[in-house]
């Protein structure tokens, strides 16, 4: 049976190109139509468009030295005080568009003046409709309740987003630009070399549960690797900071999790220094996702060939959508309506 949450994946090559063609001109521009005098962001979402504003929001941080802050939509409009800043731009994440936490989060915003952008699949939506600003993330219908190429859409229109703020600030962005229309390809030949992926979903098929470690945007993708793992196989996946981990979360080891460390150049030096203290106390099935070549020598290695950082960000977001996606399919769950979810669709 070919499962929708495939297709949705194998297709993600395609809506990237297709955002490419709709947001990059011929003169290597952007086309996104943007608030001036914007000198703070704070990103609001649920789900996985939560882990996309986490990413996205130490993204900004880190490559562009925007001032980015992140929110659940469902903390933010209970809280009893919310502050609204004229610089900020409240930026909104949703597939649908019509999530209920979301919508009521925006809301509360447009109450207090604050201006409002939205990145969301669904034209039409109450998003859309309420925003000051919109992107369409265009990733055409998503029928597989777990999130794909939704996801790695918002996050493409994102980086954009961050490229023009770079831009406004007097940057040269015309190196960034032209890599970036290469990632289709990129991701068209990673999706065509899976096996080592299907041996780390065979692995975690028979484990009861996985911990997930990884640092800065990483430890974000960590925790949208989870929730995939968690919504399609129904195993308890957790993520948690690289360096929190050992801060007593470590002791989880002992029930025998599959453990798997998410490995990047900057912060290498630190996650070998942690799994060498894991070691020291407990034996782990370890799996490592990694674009570096030397890792810890009891792990299974699933490598992602660039040291472009931002594919790796694309690719490592993939490798957990293929492999929550192996794992369930070898439990033999119906990974497109796994059992008690439903999903907003317009
Ligand atoms: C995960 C998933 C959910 C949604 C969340 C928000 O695969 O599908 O976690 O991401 O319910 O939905 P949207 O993005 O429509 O606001």
């Amino acid at each position: 049976m070919a499962y929708e949450m495939e297709k949705e994946i194998l297709q993600q090559p395609e809506v990237l190109q297709n955002l490419i063609n709709q947001y990059i001109t011929p003169e290597n521009n952007i086309s996104f139509k943007l608030p001036e005098g914007i000198k703070k962001l704070k990103f609001i979402a649920s789900g996985s468009s939560y882990h996309c504003s986490g990413m996205v929001a130490k993204i900004f941080r880190e490559f562009a030295n925007i001032k980015a802050s992140y929110e659940y939509a469902s903390e933010f409009y209970i809280a009893k005080n919310i502050f609204i800043d004229q610089n900020t731009l409240y930026i909104f994440i949703s597939q649908s568009g019509e999530t209920f936490d979301t919508v009521e989060a925006l809301k509360r915003v447009k109450a207090k003046g604050g201006q409002t952008l939205c990145i969301t699949n669904c034209i039409d939506s109450s998003l859309w409709n309420l925003c000051d600003y919109k992107i369409l993330s265009d990733a055409g219908e998503e029928k597989s309740i777990a999130s794909t190429k939704a996801l790695t859409a918002q996050l493409f229109c994102l980086y954009l987003l961050m490229l023009e703020f770079l831009k406004t600030k007097g940057h040269n962005i015309t190196t960034e630009i032209n890599e970036i229309k290469q990632l289709p390809n990129f991701i068209d030949k990673f999706l065509k070399n899976i096996e080592q992926i299907k041996v780390a979903a065979d692995k975690l098929s028979k484990a009861q549960n996985a911990i997930i470690i990884g640092s800065k945007y990483y430890y974000s993708i960590a925790k949208e690797g989870a929730l995939k793992i968690k919504e399609t196989s129904y195993l308890d996946a957790n993520a948690y900071p690289q360096g929190e981990f050992l801060h007593g979360h470590v002791a989880v080891l002992n029930n025998k999790p599959v453990l798997i460390a998410i490995v990047v150049e900057d912060t290498k030096e630190s996650m070998e220094l942690i799994l060498s203290k894991i070691f020291e106390d407990y034996t782990p099935e370890l799996i490592t996702i990694s674009n570096e070549d030397s890792i810890n020598s009891k792990a299974m290695n699933i490598k992602i060939d660039t040291k472009n950082n931002i594919f790796n960000v694309f690719a490592t977001v993939i490798t957990f959508q293929v492999l929550a996606f192996e794992t369930a399919t070898k439990l033999g769950r119906n990974v497109d309506k796994p059992l008690g979810l439903k999903k907003i669709v317009k």
